[in-house]
């Protein structure tokens, strides 16, 4: 694809997804600039190939597809950093926002404010760090100013290593806390399986590798049968079997209860952050 991509912002998610970009090979390391604070933060984006600076405004001249992957509250001082080192405050960016909770409307307001002259379009995206191992997800809205063409091209950067789908921006506060967060609460969850597993006498290290790929599996298993998991969880309870009382440890232990929780209270604390 020609044109360079930049990221303001390094950091884990920026990071996963860049990798998820070089290791497809959807686009040049080469034609990849990132930008932060501090430049030995950024190594790992030289040693593969992306040009990195200080400089948030070398990355906003040199690119037309901009990342921005700084944490919610650095919006402001990202985008004035910019205004203050750009040679080219007149030039035409497609920004994709990654920030947790904030909305297009609030991106194009902090735009406006620091970048008046600029002609920017906004895409919205909520991404995972499992992309970086090309099992992501990403979900993302683009602003009336967008194109198809450029949401092509976003589908095509993100979908190397994501199912990448296009939804309302109403949605993308839960479905968002869902994905973004989620990946922890699986980490919990097999670390938990594999303790559980450990406490019957398993070694560690094959009992983490057996939970996880199970869990991986469980979620292929989800998605390539096009079962609803609770029809899958019944075919795998035998009456009077071991599964099912293992389901009724589980049940006790209220595990959709704090599931349903866990999503909501990650909901209303990315709507926090967003303010
Ligand atoms: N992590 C996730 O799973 C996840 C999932 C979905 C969305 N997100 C969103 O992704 C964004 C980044 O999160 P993260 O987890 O990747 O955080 P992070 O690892 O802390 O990365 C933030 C990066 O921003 C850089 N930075 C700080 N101030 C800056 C400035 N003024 N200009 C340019 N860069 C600056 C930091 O550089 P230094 O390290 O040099 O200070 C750091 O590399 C957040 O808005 C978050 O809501 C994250």
């Amino acid at each position: 694809m020609n044109f360079n991509l930049g990221f303001i912002g390094g950091g884990n998610m920026s990071t996963a997804i860049f990798n998820g970009i070089i290791k497809s090979n959807v686009h040049p390391p080469s034609k990849i600039w990132v930008s932060g604070p501090h430049i030995e933060h950024l190594k790992y984006w030289t040693e593969n190939g992306a040009t990195a600076t200080i400089e948030n405004g070398v990355v906003f001249d040199n690119c037309e597809i901009i990342f921005l992957g700084v944490k919610p509250d650095k919006l402001d001082t990202a985008l004035k950093t910019i205004n203050k080192t750009t040679k080219n405050l007149t030039k035409k960016v497609l920004f994709v926002s990654m920030l947790a909770g904030k909305s297009i409307d609030t991106i194009q307001k902090a735009i406006t404010c620091y970048l008046s002259c600029a002609s920017i379009s906004v895409v919205r995206i909520m991404p995972n760090t499992p992309m970086a191992v090309g099992a992501g997800i990403c979900i993302y809205t683009p602003d009336s100013t967008v194109s198809d063409t450029e949401c092509h091209i976003i589908e095509t950067l993100l979908g190397s290593s994501a199912l990448c789908e296009k939804v309302p921006e109403n949605l993308m506060g839960s479905l968002g806390a869902l994905i973004g967060c989620g990946p922890a609460f699986m980490y919990l969850v097999i670390e938990a399986l594999a303790d559980g597993a450990v406490k019957q006498g398993a070694p560690r290290a094959l009992a983490l590798r057996h939970a996880a790929q199970m869990v991986a599996g469980s979620g292929q298993m989800v998605l390539k049968s096009g079962k609803h998991p609770g029809l899958l969880k019944d075919e795998v309870c035998s009456p009077g079997g071991s599964t099912i009382c293992g389901i009724s440890a589980l049940e006790n232990g209220s595990l959709r209860a704090t599931m349903i929780n866990a999503v909501e209270a990650a909901t209303h604390r990315t709507k926090e952050l967003g303010k």
